[in-house]
């Protein structure tokens, strides 16, 4: 790494607060790598948190039949009705990024959602575990 570049990471690194180089280089990596798969278009994990008011007219009805429409990627919903006007939704999916990209998407997107937040990651390899059953 040239020094002008390696100069610009410890500054990074002192920014952020890392303990030192290689904490920093670790998270660096993860990121790319999540980010590459969801690129790429591999299987990856999910969570979308919308919050929106429920008054708005259709909204919860355009936000369950997306739903629907991706019943096979969503593992689990969780509903919370914040205060009078407001709910908030977590879904967790599974699926390919692409189609989990798609998904988010369309939720994010609607009319009347007021505040969104994906976060995805890779799966690690092999994906599935089993607990010896
Ligand atoms: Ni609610």
């Amino acid at each position: 790494m040239d020094r002008a570049l390696l100069g610009r990471f410890d500054e990074l690194v002192e920014r952020r607060g890392y303990q030192n180089r290689s904490e920093a280089l670790r998270d660096l990596v993860r990121k790319e790598l999540d980010q590459d798969a969801w690129q790429r278009g591999t299987q990856t994990v999910a969570t979308i948190t919308i919050i929106y008011d429920h008054h708005v007219r259709e909204l919860t009805d355009r936000l369950t039949s997306i739903q629907h429409d991706h019943g096979e990627l969503i593992i689990s919903t969780l509903h919370v009705h914040l205060d009078h006007d407001h709910c908030m939704e977590v879904i967790a999916a599974r699926g390919p990024a692409r189609s989990l990209k798609s998904m988010a998407d369309r939720l994010i997107g609607t009319r009347g959602v007021e505040s969104r937040h994906v976060v995805v990651a890779a799966l690690p390899s092999g994906g599935r575990h089993a607990h010896g059953h």
